[in-house]
């Protein structure tokens, strides 16, 4: 049911579908009939309304196109913030409910902040009762898809996990994933990394105003994404492409999660994705130096 050889180098990112009001129907519509074989999505994106609209799509296109996958996370209980072993079978099965499907090939830990990684892996806690779907079927692969990388390290450390999603920590202005890049790849794990544009600042995107990874940017650190653009001025790159491109060419990410939330830019995007970078400019990238400190350390 999840079969990491199927992963394609691009995963459409759904957390705003449901957001903006009016053309989100179409949009949803679109991301079906794409290109784009890897849609991600979540219990509690725009409260639900991310998998009820890809949900109402695929019962409007007759079922899930062939080839096409949806992969979804297991959220706390909105209302009351638990989040143990039986809202994770909650959130389950009200994914599959908006979803219109049985089975999900890959069923991940969504932010799991409120817990200590102890109580997360406790009997009756949210580990738990995700391997129990996995061992019934109901779900391929599980993971953990979070943002503090202490929390996420910790959670690749149990070693239960077949997928961990980062965000924002592995992009053209920031390297805080390594060390979760490395733990990965010792366990064999598959690694999706998400927001390769920090959110929207490196493709120029005003959606999120001067934020990176969804925080206020020190001066430094917007400093150092201006040596960056420039940069990619002087090579005559777009910096949406050298981003997702940066993502792409890392060996050890296996799939990259863009957030398209307009038709045009699901339309920009396999372009983006085809863009060539040459070698020459990872070499001018490493000449900047380190990032300074981002907003996600
Ligand atoms: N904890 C988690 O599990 C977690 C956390 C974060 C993200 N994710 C996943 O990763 C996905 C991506 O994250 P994200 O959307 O926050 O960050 P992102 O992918 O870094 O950035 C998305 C922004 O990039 C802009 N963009 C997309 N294509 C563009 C193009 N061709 N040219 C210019 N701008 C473009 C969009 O701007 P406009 O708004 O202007 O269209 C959009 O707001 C999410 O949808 C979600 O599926 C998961």
């Amino acid at each position: 049911m999840f079969d990491r050889t199927d992963l394609e180098p691009v995963t459409v990112g759904t957390s705003g579908l449901g957001k903006r009001p009016g053309a989100d129907e179409s949009l949803a519509e679109a991301l079906l009939a794409s290109p784009f074989r890897q849609l991600d999505t979540s219990n509690n994106y725009a409260l639900g309304r991310s998998e009820t609209l890809l949900g109402e799509a695929i019962s409007a296109a007759g079922g899930l196109p062939a080839g096409k996958v949806v992969f979804s996370k297991a959220d706390q209980d909105p209302r009351t913030g638990v989040f143990d072993g039986d809202r994770v079978l909650r959130s389950f099965e009200e994914s599959c409910a908006r979803l219109g499907l049985e089975t999900l090939p890959l069923y991940q830990l969504h932010d799991p902040y409120g817990l200590s990684v102890s109580e997360g892996m406790a009997a009756g806690g949210p580990v738990e009762a995700l391997l129990r779907l996995r061992d019934e079927g109901r779900i391929g692969a599980i993971g953990i898809a979070a943002g503090s990388h202490e929390l996420v390290e910790e959670y690749i450390r149990t070693d239960v996990f077949d997928v961990v999603l980062s965000h924002n920590r592995w992009t053209l202005v920031d390297r805080t994933a390594e060390t979760i890049l490395r733990l990965a790849a010792e366990r064999g794990m598959t690694v999706f990394n998400a927001a390769p544009f920090g959110g929207g600042i490196l493709a120029g995107s005003t959606f999120r105003g001067d934020s990176y990874a969804y925080q206020p940017a020190s001066g430094e650190f917007l400093a150092h994404l201006d040596k960056v653009r420039a940069l990619c001025a002087d090579w005559g790159i777009s910096v949406a492409a050298a981003a997702l491109a940066f993502s792409i060419r890392e060996p050890r990410i296996h799939t990259t999660v863009v957030g398209i939330y307009s038709r045009r830019r699901l339309e920009e995007l396999p372009e983006l994705v085809a863009a060539e970078v040459p070698d020459g400019f990872w070499q001018a990238l490493d000449a900047l130096g380190e990032p300074p400190a981002s907003p996600t350390d």
